[in-house]
């Protein structure tokens, strides 16, 4: 299993492709952005590449009890990088930041001290009926809390693999491009956003190589952040046009 390192964007519920590319390119491991959706647990979907699979969860993925079950409880649940470092067989270091900044918990963008460091915190003010494993409800499973962050903040890493998409893209979060910074990390992957935009012109300012993989698309990324497309994401080419939006907005900003 020499082969290169596969990242898969969002999959929701579908994974024969990946395994037929993991298969046929004899990838190495094989790293997916969130938004699984498993249909049956993970363990079970992936069991053909299961020693090769990583992932971090996506917001979709505490949607129903069924999703959340199908991963936090499968036998691959330990294989979410969420809030970890972990070390491919080639030595690269892969950062995770699963789930999505919400405004009732914390969001970034606006200026506003967040409401909640973490889940203990926030499960003291949630309702005992609206807990989720006697935790906080069910769809802050999937949001990004700060005490998360930071500690994540404190590690190294050659590749920080997130479901929000860093600064560069529209609807993305210039912290992710601070935390990818502190890191040191010289390549960032995103998924969530079901597009796959040229960001390029961007790297040197950002320190980073940053690549978002479209809807069930899959990309290849070697040590030295150069990317193939392997599979298109399923709506790259209608969301193209986000392409032209990202350079007007860019044109705005300097
Ligand atoms: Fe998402």
């Amino acid at each position: 299993m020499n082969g290169p390192i596969l990242y898969c964007g969002d999959p929701h519920g579908k994974f024969s492709h990946i395994i037929d590319a993991a298969n046929e390119l004899n990838a190495s491991a094989v790293i997916i952005l969130g938004d699984l959706e498993p249909k049956r647990p993970l363990h079970i979907e992936l069991e053909a590449i299961r020693e090769r699979v990583w992932f971090i969860h996506g917001n979709h993925d505490t949607d129903t009890e069924a999703n959340w079950t199908h991963i936090w409880e499968s036998e691959l649940a330990e294989r979410n990088i969420d809030g970890r470092v972990v070390i491919l067989p080639d030595g690269t270091r892969v950062a995770g930041l699963g789930g999505v900044f919400r405004e009732s918990v914390w969001y970034p963008s606006i200026p506003i001290e967040p409401k909640f460091r973490n889940r203990q915190e926030h499960s003291e003010f949630t309702p005992q009926q609206d807990r989720w494993r006697d935790l906080v409800h069910r769809r802050h499973w999937s949001t990004i809390y700060p005490d998360e962050f930071e500690n994540l903040n404190k590690l190294k890493a050659d590749v920080l693999v997130t479901h929000e998409a860093p600064g560069y893209h529209n609807h993305g979060f210039q912290i992710l491009n601070a935390l990818a910074s502190s890191m040191g990390a010289k390549i960032g992957v995103h998924g969530h956003q079901h597009d796959q935009l040229d960001s390029s012109d961007r790297w040197l300012e950002q320190g980073f190589n940053s690549y978002g993989v479209g809807l069930r698309g899959i990309t290849a990324i070697d040590a030295q952040g150069k990317a193939t497309v392997i599979v298109p994401g399923e709506l790259d080419e209608e969301r193209d046009h986000r392409q032209r939006y990202a350079d007007v907005f860019k044109d705005l900003e300097s």
